[in-house]
């Protein structure tokens, strides 16, 4: 009999985050960023804030990364901000980040942000690709941005 090979797609779940989550968070936050982690309280605090936005990406029931954005209201001109994004290194290149970014981006939309900024350092070539995939375009050179690391505003026009 011939033998056939079964492709199971990977299900990657994404969802609000919430206090609970705040331990898991933060030991993902400390393995992608070490130095310049964010600590727990600012966190917690994050995800307690109405104006952000916190989602959480599961993969068999386990948090394999996050992504936090924030909501900036000015002269009636409202823009979003990516302020974080984060995968555990076990779950990199699996479609996760993306993920997490076109919800964050779905839910702005909702929310009438009609503009995304987000910073980024110049050497995390990472996430320069998965931003320049969806679409984000370098905006300003921000010198020194991350203490001696030079960092790159990008932005993106959200909605039609
Ligand atoms: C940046 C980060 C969030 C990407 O998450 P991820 O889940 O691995 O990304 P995805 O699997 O969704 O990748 C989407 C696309 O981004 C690009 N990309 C992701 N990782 C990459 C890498 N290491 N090198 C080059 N391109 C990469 C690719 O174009 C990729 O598509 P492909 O896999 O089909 O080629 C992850 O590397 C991370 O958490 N890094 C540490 C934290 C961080 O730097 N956050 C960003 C701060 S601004």
């Amino acid at each position: 009999m011939e033998s056939r090979t079964v492709v199971e797609s990977l299900s990657i779940t994404i969802q609000p985050a919430t206090i609970n989550d705040l331990e898991k968070l933060y030991q993902i936050e400390r393995e992608c960023f070490t130095m310049e982690a964010f600590s727990k309280e600012h966190i917690a605090y994050l995800l307690q804030n109405p104006n952000a936005i916190s989602l959480v990406a599961q993969i068999n029931s386990e948090i394999a990364g996050f992504i936090i954005g924030l909501i900036h209201r000015q002269d009636k001109m409202i823009t979003g901000r990516v302020y974080t994004i984060d995968v555990a290194s076990k779950h990199r290149r699996k479609g996760v980040g993306i993920k997490l970014l076109d919800e964050l981006e779905r839910i702005f939309v909702k929310r009438g942000v009609k503009i995304c900024y987000l910073e980024v350092r110049v050497d995390n070539v990472a996430a320069l690709e998965l931003y320049r995939k969806r679409g984000y375009v370098e905006v300003e050179k921000l010198k020194k941005y991350y203490r001696r690391i030079h960092g790159v505003r990008l932005k993106k026009k959200l909605g039609s």
